[in-house]
């Protein structure tokens, strides 16, 4: 051996090695991968490249891989069962101690590194066969999968929580009638049970959403190795159901190379950030004097430090806008990954706080919202009231005309908007609408009259009409909002 190979030079460099040319090569410190370079990073270098702070979350993930690795290499004859068994005991005593017995400086570079020198400084240099087979590549992309898959759980079950929560609260209010808005305009009168509906289907897809990326989540990278996978003869199934996954990922340069299953997990919980939002931004606005149809509990509300009357939705608004920053993760995600090659690049590193960032803060903002929803009091007088006012009912005359008088829908739609214009020119309430008001629009653009029944007339125009008479499916009628209640519970029975 030339006194200038790198292993000779690493040796000379640092006294790392030591090579007794007649055995093994004795590794007397924990710089394991002292082979290739001539000395270490720098530390500003190596604190720049480190994972370890985001690698803490995958700390118990690498252990249980460690351990399922070890016993199929074990089991498949590829090392010794004394040293599998060495390995395995020093890979307990860790999970036992927990992360504050690992030595996580920087410059240890990332948390496969220092368990390996943990089970090192422990065994010896049997610990070297730990790592026979596998690469930190298909090891991290594993470790991701294999926390993500439960946080996926966690969050998903707080989900069906939350549905639930809104389900018992759209029972209370299936006759509560409430102001159904487009463009945030007055629109149609409906019921608060129908509008909580709304977002309980909303969180029901997002719900689907992140259980359909779980599928893929649930894909095992290991035995891929570095990319091409390892000529010994390593059992990738025994792993597979060692560590629970559900399927192989098939390719191994993909293996090491995708990180699409953090993307998709992301736009799910952006799409459900997005979908928590919209609630927040309702409660802001309904909550206003201007609004008054519903009350933020106290629990969920600040007050100013100069003007002592205020109440304010302050934790609306940072859900708000909390939920801006898985909008940003998503983005920080898809642009790491648009132009790396295959396989693995260490950009991919970078992905995991994006991952982690993106799970923490929709859990916060589902249980932050989940609360403060399920204490949010309707104010129902002042609903119903802004329900009569301003023609939210019209759409119903309307309809009335089509099948009363059988004219066509925009025939109608023309008169009873030309008797809107006339109503609120002359200060005429929907009280005030009779037949003789409606016949003077018919004569103007039909040039005859509808002779429509008073009676006629006023059911339309009654918001409580209106809702009871929308009995479709997805309607608004209590009856469809019961039915509607039925079948989400079915929904939540099946997935629970
Ligand atoms: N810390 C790395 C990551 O999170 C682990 C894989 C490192 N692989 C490598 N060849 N440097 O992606």
């Amino acid at each position: 051996m030339e006194t200038d190979t790198p292993v000779e030079s690493a040796a000379t460099q640092n006294g790392k090695l030591k090579n007794n040319f007649h055995g093994i090569i004795k590794v007397k410190t924990l710089n394991l991968r002292s082979g290739r370079l001539k000395g270490r990073m720098n530390s500003e270098a190596a604190s720049f490249t480190s994972s370890m702070e985001f690698d803490k979350r995958i700390f118990h993930a690498d252990i249980q891989l460690n351990i399922a690795h070890t016993m199929m290499l074990s089991e498949n004859g590829i090392i010794s069962k004394e040293n599998a068994q060495k390995i395995l005991n020093a890979l307990q005593d860790l999970k036992k101690k927990g992360i504050n017995a690992l030595d996580i400086d920087p410059s240890v570079e990332d948390i496969h590194m220092a368990i390996e020198n943990y089970v090192h400084s422990k065994i010896g240099e049997a610990a070297g066969f730990m790592h026979t087979g596998k690469s930190r590549n298909d090891q991290v992309a594993t470790d991701l999968r294999l926390v993500l898959k439960n946080e996926l759980e966690s969050i998903c079950s707080i989900i069906l929580h939350f549905i639930e929560e809104i389900l018992n609260m759209a029972e209370e209010h299936k006759e509560t009638i409430f102001v159904g808005y487009t463009h945030l305009q007055h629109a149609q009168p409906t019921t608060f049970a129908h509008h909580l509906l709304a977002y309980a289907n909303a969180l029901k897809r997002d719900y689907e959403r992140l259980m359909d990326a779980y599928k893929r989540v649930d894909m095992n990278p290991l035995g891929s190795a570095a990319l091409t996978t390892t000529s010994f003869p390593i059992d990738r199934e025994m792993t597979t159901d060692l560590l629970g996954f559900s399927r192989i990922m098939e390719n191994s340069i993909d293996a090491v190379s995708s990180r699409d299953f953090a993307a998709e997990t992301v736009f799910a919980l952006s799409m459900l950030a997005s979908n928590l939002s919209k609630i927040c931004e309702e409660l802001i606005i309904w909550s206003t004097y201007e609004f008054r149809m519903v009350e933020i509990d106290y629990e969920y509300s600040s007050t100013s430090s100069i003007m002592p009357q205020k109440k304010n939705p302050d934790v609306a608004e940072i859900a708000r806008a909390k939920s801006a920053i898985l909008t940003g993760e998503l983005m920080t995600i898809l642009t790491i990954l648009k132009a790396i090659p295959y396989s693995y690049n260490r950009d991919l590193q970078e992905i995991t706080p994006h991952l982690w960032n993106s799970v923490d803060n929709s859990k916060s903002l589902l249980n932050i919202v989940k609360g403060m929803l399920s204490t949010v009091k309707v104010n129902e007088k002042r609903a119903a009231e802004l329900a009569k006012s301003n023609f939210a009912s019209a759409t119903e005359l309307a309809d009335i005309l089509v099948r009363e008088k059988k004219m066509p829908f925009r025939t109608a739609h023309k008169i009873v908007g030309r008797m809107v214009t006339e109503a609120l020119e002359n200060n005429v309430s929907i009280e005030d609408i009779d037949s003789k008001f409606l016949d003077n629009i018919a004569m103007e653009l039909l040039d005859k009259h509808l002779q429509l029944d008073d009676e006629i007339i006023k059911k339309a125009l009654d918001p409580m009409e209106n809702i009871k008479s929308r009995t479709v499916i997805g309607g608004c009628s209590p009856e469809a909002a019961e039915d509607a209640i039925l079948k989400l519970r079915r929904f939540l029975n099946d997935e629970t």
